[in-house]
């Protein structure tokens, strides 16, 4: 950990702390209030995302529960605070941008009662996340792309925001001078922030978000806003999310396959680990790349598995805020 880190999880332990004391008095309240209406035994809620700057996302969506959010409202308010961060080069509008220089954003959300919605290479949209959930809710569709999702946005009172990263212009000019394009394994290329989350009525939804693979050709749709390959969601079972080269990931449907491992009794470890694995087996090249996985079940048990070492993950469990490093199946 870096000092910057450091001073984020000591940050993370006391938020946790205090949010642990919180939680202990709401959940008081809230067992009282459960046995009065003799609703079933509930979960004290539970947040999973990916990468670093997870541990913010997790806070934002810790918030929302204490605030009475539902697990939709978690996710989204967890992956907002990411999304609005333009410092981060691979979330959100200070994201890098596409080989012609133009920052387009994918995002997608799942709730508890199988509803979807997407949002595809939009343009100018801060929260690409809350615009997927306004496809899911007010629209009869589930994906939205480009131009039409952007018209959606304004349709639906969004101002768009034309904000471009000096940073990042600056980092896309010097990628022109050679104009390569490989995706890159360094476990530093934090491409993505997927994040699930159990409410307090143990529901579960799960959010995804990303500004796709850097200097990629116009029109390139990675994972992230594919429900059932970035993101998937059933309140029965568990949830899944996904990081890393879409593209394999899309060809596996992973996040679905990792539910569906778990629908048939693994348990949420062993079914990234059976994705990553069946990632390995249609891929001659799997060297080359970096795919990670983060599950959950019904029970609250967490599954993380990636194919590089370097994938780390933050879980918000028990009024505690940690990252954690994910094993992998390269050493
Ligand atoms: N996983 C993000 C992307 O491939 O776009």
């Amino acid at each position: 950990m870096d000092r910057m880190e450091r001073r984020k999880f000591l940050w993370g332990s006391l938020i946790g702390s205090g949010a642990l004391l919180a939680n202990s008095l709401v959940n008081q309240g809230w067992a009282q209030s459960a046995r009065k209406k003799k609703l079933p035994p509930f979960l004290t809620g539970l947040v999973i995302s990916t990468w670093n700057a997870g541990l913010t996302a997790n806070e934002h969506a810790w918030k929302s529960l204490l605030e009475g959010g539902k697990a939709l409202d978690m996710v989204e308010k967890g992956v907002n605070a990411i999304e609005a961060d333009f410092t981060n080069r691979y979330v959100g509008l200070g994201g890098l941008p596409d080989r012609e220089g133009h920052t387009t954003l994918d995002a997608c959300i799942m709730d508890s009662n199988g509803m979807a919605g997407s949002v595809m290479c939009v343009e100018q949209v801060k929260y690409p996340s809350s615009l997927a959930r306004l496809v899911m809710e007010k629209t009869p569709h589930v994906q939205l792309v480009g131009e039409g999702a952007q018209q959606f946005a304004v349709e639906q009172g969004i101002q768009l925001d034309n904000y471009v990263s000096d940073e990042a212009q600056k980092m896309y000019e010097e990628w022109l001078q050679k104009s390569e394009y490989k995706p890159i394994i360094n476990a530093e290329n934090h491409d993505t922030i997927g994040l699930l989350a159990i409410d307090r009525q143990g529901d579960l939804a799960g959010v995804c978000t990303t500004s796709g693979m850097a200097y990629k050709m116009r029109g390139r749709v990675g994972d992230s806003p594919i429900i059932g390959a970035g993101l998937y969601v059933d309140n029965e079972i568990g949830a899944a999310t996904a990081t890393g080269l879409g593209e394999a990931v899309v060809r596996t449907c992973g996040s679905f396959l990792v539910v569906e491992l778990m629908r048939q009794g693994m348990d949420p470890q062993r079914a990234c680990e059976s994705a990553v694995e069946r990632i390995r087996s249609k891929h001659t090249n799997v060297k080359d790349f970096q795919v990670g996985f983060l599950a959950v079940n019904k029970a609250g048990e967490i599954g993380a598995f990636s194919v590089q070492p370097g994938f780390t993950y933050a879980l918000h469990k028990n009024g505690i805020n940690q990252i954690f490093n994910a094993p992998s199946m390269f050493k």
